[in-house]
């Protein structure tokens, strides 16, 4: 865990040490505009600029993955105003960016569980996945009603059929058998975990796959977090050991985990 890097003189990381997989809570939206006496969901419409912004660093920079909480299981608690508007706001992204992110090689994924939203989104979520299917230059993964608990809890629950079903021992389960169960199974860890907006906490997200990434937190709230910001939490990270449970002298001799 950190304090800010100054964004100044900072370039991008050396590929050696750069994250394949980026996660990040994208916090501070409501605070952003009531520092400007608007109304949050004018702060949310900044954060959708700011999501364009960080897809195109992580397009200039080679990032592999970049996983965004966009909606968590508990923000159905907020005003119903203030859910609606951001229902509104994921319909409209979707109609607009989806034909820019497919020309520019993104492939876009939800994780999370989609019954809970309306028809007409959960179509145009279904439309994005399978337009942006066969891109491979970014994998953009938009977390949507996603909790790390249910995520984990849905993996169990499809060992346990398996195993009632007797295609298993229950027995044998452990961790290898659960991941691929996990969601994103098929992509990298995250190796960096960013949360912006000042507070210091994972808040629920991907609680299996973040295990072993980098914490970074920032006070910038997400509407001002641009290029820099995201450089600058990269170059953090290239500066960090990554140990994974051995010693400083093994990852000194090159050991890999
Ligand atoms: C948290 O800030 C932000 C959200 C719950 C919504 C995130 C949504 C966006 C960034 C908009 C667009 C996203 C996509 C993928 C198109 P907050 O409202 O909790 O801020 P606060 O802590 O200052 O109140």
């Amino acid at each position: 865990m950190n304090a800010d890097v100054s964004h100044a003189a900072v370039s991008p990381a050396a590929p050696a040490r750069k994250p394949r997989h980026i996660a990040i809570v994208m916090d501070g939206n409501g605070r952003w505009a009531q520092a400007r006496h608007r109304p949050r969901t004018i702060g949310h419409r900044a954060g959708a600029r700011a999501v364009n912004a960080c897809i195109d660093a992580c397009l200039d920079d080679g990032i592999e993955v970049l996983t965004l909480f966009a909606f968590s299981s508990e923000n159905w608690r907020r005003p119903k105003e203030e859910v609606g508007a951001l229902m509104q706001l994921f319909l409209r992204a979707l109609d607009r960016e989806v034909d820019e992110l497919l020309r520019r090689g993104v492939r876009v994924r939800f994780v999370g569980e989609r019954a809970a939203f309306a028809p007409e989104l959960r179509s145009r979520m279904a439309r994005a996945e399978e337009l942006t299917r066969g891109n491979t230059r970014l994998h953009l993964c938009i977390a949507a009603n996603y909790g790390g608990r249910w995520d984990i809890a849905q993996a169990a629950r499809a060992l346990a059929l398996r195993a009632a079903a007797g295609d298993i021992d229950p027995a044998r389960i452990d961790e290898h058998m659960l991941a691929p169960q996990i969601a994103l199974s098929d992509l990298p860890d995250a190796d960096l975990f960013i949360r912006t907006g000042g507070e210091r906490r994972i808040s629920n997200f991907l609680l299996w796959q973040l295990a072993y990434c980098e914490l970074y937190f920032t006070d910038i709230l997400w509407p001002d977090f641009d290029a820099a910001a995201l450089r600058a939490a990269i170059a953090d990270f290239a500066g960090r050991e990554r140990r994974f449970g051995m010693t400083a002298a093994q990852i000194a001799a090159g050991a890999t985990p």
